[in-house]
């Protein structure tokens, strides 16, 4: 079976985040007088976008949008101009909040930052409202139900990945 490298982008930089740990964390925030001698962390995190055949956007809403973080993490990887590591990746887009319209405005901001920025975005949407018994010690989802959704809506997004990063024939 093929395999493909996807990178997972968690929009939250709270150790105990719902959404799951980060790599984000470390970015500065965005300054374009910083793009001539790129800091160490984001050379790292355009490289993991580069090597990345999908990526996956976990994400928190903050005050009905992305956070600051994810946001910030998205403006490095879009810079230098004619280095945008978003260009052409595949992506799918998710993420867990308590609210009861879980996190579908950031989702959907989300969405259109990443269409500006030549992402091509898996069907399928998946907004998940966080219960403490939702996740088990594991990390396990422990409601069948949303076990079951969650693997579709992934599966939706690997055949994408699988189709789009299929080498071209000579
Ligand atoms: C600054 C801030 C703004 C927030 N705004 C929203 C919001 O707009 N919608 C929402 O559903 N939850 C909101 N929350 C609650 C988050 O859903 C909750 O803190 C969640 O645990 C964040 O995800 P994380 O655990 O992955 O960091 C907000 C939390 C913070 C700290």
């Amino acid at each position: 079976m093929a395999q493909f490298k996807v990178a997972v982008v968690v929009g939250s930089t709270r150790r105990e985040s719902i959404n799951r740990n980060s790599e984000i964390a470390d970015l500065p925030l965005y300054n374009q007088d910083n793009e001539g001698n790129l800091p160490a962390s984001v050379v790292r995190f355009k490289a993991e976008l580069a090597a990345a055949d999908g990526v996956l956007f976990v994400t928190p809403e903050h005050s009905r949008s992305i956070p600051a973080a994810l946001k910030n993490a998205i403006d490095w990887g879009a810079r230098p101009w004619g280095k945008n590591s978003w260009a052409g990746k595949v992506a799918a887009v998710t993420g867990a909040s308590p609210g009861a319209i879980s996190t579908a405005l950031a989702q959907q901001h989300l969405r259109q930052i990443l269409g500006a920025q030549g992402v091509v975005l898996a069907g399928g949407e998946a907004y998940l409202q966080f219960k403490t018994d939702l996740i088990d010690a594991n990390h396990g989802v422990t409601d069948e139900g949303t076990r079951g959704f969650l693997k579709s809506f992934l599966d939706q997004f690997a055949v994408l990945v699988g189709k789009l990063a299929a080498p071209v024939k000579a």
